[in-house]
């Protein structure tokens, strides 16, 4: 199967994590692109979704699915979202897609997070793939310098040959080279840091559930 293949097809199981009657918590990414495809499917039994970024919410309505704000709704019963690593207790490093901040922010406000990834996503350990970070842009200079001192290499994400802007107006640092050892204390640690939106590890709202598409077919971990 390739990996487009599996990514449908946890796409499609997602569909089973889905409450009919309530609203359901969307991602972004190529993965969630399959899911929203599939959630089209059902969308005369739900009453719509909540968007973690404007290119999925473009998707949603294309396909006929409501868009609710984030602040409408008090609290959603499943978060449904790819990631670009995802570690043997849930943890994950998003940001790939550049909209880790809203992701995190719909990801607060749902009881469960379903995560769907194809297997070349599982690690053993968060790190190599390069962490997203979103930074108020006349901070990335100095966060850059603080990944440095820390033995890792960083980038500003650019688009066009310019800075890439998030949703939200800010910029993306990549970093490389990191171990990311302790996903709580690291997220807790960076996430304070001057100009810091948002890093990519989404540890202290980690996954409950994984949907892994693999060529035997989908495996659920549960953390
Ligand atoms: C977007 C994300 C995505 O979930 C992550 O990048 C995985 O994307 P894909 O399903 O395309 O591999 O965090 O910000």
């Amino acid at each position: 199967m390739t990996q487009d293949e599996l990514k449908a097809l946890v796409g499609q199981a997602a569909l089973k994590y889905v409450v009919p009657g309530e609203i359901v918590g969307v991602g972004t990414g190529s993965t969630v692109n399959k899911f929203i495809d599939a959630l089209a499917t059902m969308k005369d039994q739900i009453k719509g979704a909540v968007s973690s970024s404007e290119a999925s919410t473009v998707r949603l309505k294309a396909l006929g699915i409501p868009v609710f704000d984030s602040n409408e709704v008090e609290s959603l019963s499943v978060y449904i979202d790819g990631a670009d690593e995802i570690d043997h207790q849930g943890h994950m490093v998003k940001g790939g897609g550049a909209a880790l901040t809203r992701e995190k922010i719909v990801a607060a406000q749902s009881k469960q997070f379903v995560c769907i990834a194809d297997e070349s996503k599982l690690v053993d350990a968060l790190g190599a793939f390069p962490l997203p970070v979103e930074v108020i842009p006349m901070a990335t200079a100095r966060v850059m310098r603080q990944f440095v001192a820390m033995g890792a290499t960083a980038a500003v994400r650019l688009k066009d040959g310019q800075p890439l802007v998030t949703d939200n107006g800010q910029h993306i640092v990549d970093v490389k080279g990191l171990k990311i050892t302790d996903p709580v204390a690291f997220e807790t640690e960076v996430s304070q840091w001057p100009g810091v939106v948002t890093v990519g590890v989404f540890a202290l709202q980690k996954a409950q559930v994984c949907l892994l598409g693999t060529t035997a077919g989908v495996k659920t971990l549960n953390f």
